[in-house]
């Protein structure tokens, strides 16, 4: 593929540095993404999404946390772009040997990496790093704070499969509290102009959610009725301390979703989970196969797709000397 397919129809670069939070993105930023995210999209369903924008770049993937979808999308994304990438699996490296993360930061950054993506337990770790680095850093998921890759390919998603997202109803439904993802797609979707809706037991709400710009449920009754989209998440029982639901099976009873709930959303209605799923916990498989109503492969494939315009930009947006 010659690189005179690639360049955006938006701006070539982007308003920051870093991608920590979707806060960093300006309108016209998320715009210039979304469209680079669905050229790349288009050309690899034409097995062409190929170049080498990141040529003798080098792209370092730091996860403390284990990955499969993210950290193998984003090795993909960066090999399709022709960069040297690098994982660094945090579990089986010098952080296990008791090393601080500006350690770690200062000897890769001696190693002049050009992008870093990083996904950590401790929210705020990400900004953390981009202030002892020299290089562009991404944040791939952060505690319970953000994961803005994720809700960028989660809004081309929909782009791509109902032509926009303004004006849409969007029920984020599930485990709210610990979820990093629900905080990048409530910011996101707010932006592009849906009416996004939680849905959730009280326990796993957090506290201000009303003051997010959306409203909130308790029951999905409610909730769902007249929702275009269904964005499911896990109960993230790893970021629990206690016991936030009386068990598993009750809360299927409540806030599992299969067709009888589905029932409440709009007709038509389309279901999204970033994955991992637990099936039979926070949605059934019926569901989560049929492809006439789950994304939920669509997401992994758009995701590629997606971090490729995110490094692509990024690489030129002061970061790095494109
Ligand atoms: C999410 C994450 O890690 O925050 N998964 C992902 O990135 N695809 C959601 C989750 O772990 O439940």
């Amino acid at each position: 593929m010659s690189n005179t397919h690639i360049s955006p129809s938006g701006r070539s670069r982007l308003d920051t540095r870093h991608l920590l939070s979707i806060a960093d993105l300006h309108r016209p930023d998320i715009d210039s993404l979304l469209d680079l995210g669905e050229t790349y999209l288009d050309l690899s369903v034409q097995k062409d999404a190929r170049n080498n924008v990141l040529a003798g770049k080098t792209l370092i993937n730091l996860f403390f946390e284990n990955s499969t979808r993210t950290e193998k999308s984003f090795e993909l994304a960066g090999r399709r772009l022709g960069a040297d990438v690098i994982n660094m699996s945090m579990a089986t490296s010098s952080a296990s040997k008791g090393e601080t993360l500006l350690d770690t930061a200062t000897t890769l950054n001696a190693m002049n990496p050009d992008l870093l993506v990083i996904r950590h337990s401790a929210s705020g770790a990400p900004a953390l790093l981009s202030q002892k680095v020299s290089c562009a850093v991404i944040n791939a998921g952060d505690g319970a704070h953000e994961h803005p890759t994720q809700a960028l390919l989660d809004a081309l998603t929909l782009r791509t499969r109902l032509g926009g997202v303004d004006g849409l109803r969007i029920a984020i439904c599930g485990d709210i509290l610990h979820s990093r993802v629900a905080r990048s797609n409530v910011q996101l979707l707010n932006i592009l102009g849906a009416e996004v809706r939680l849905i959730g037991p009280p326990t796993l709400i957090p506290l201000d959610a009303d003051q997010w710009g959306v409203e909130v449920y308790h029951d999905m009754e409610s909730g769902l009725k007249g929702c275009d989209v269904v964005m499911m998440l896990r109960l993230q029982l790893e970021r629990m301390s206690g016991s936030f639901v009386p068990s598993k099976r009750e809360y299927f009873h409540f806030y599992g979703l299969d067709q009888r709930k589905l029932e409440y959303a709009a007709p038509g209605a389309l279901v999204m989970h970033p994955g991992p799923m637990n099936r039979g916990v926070e949605i059934n498989s019926d569901i989560a196969d049929d492809p006439d109503i789950s994304l939920i492969t669509r997401q992994v494939e758009t995701g590629v797709a997606m971090r490729m315009a995110i490094l692509h930009l990024l690489s030129q947006s002061g970061g790095v000397d494109a």
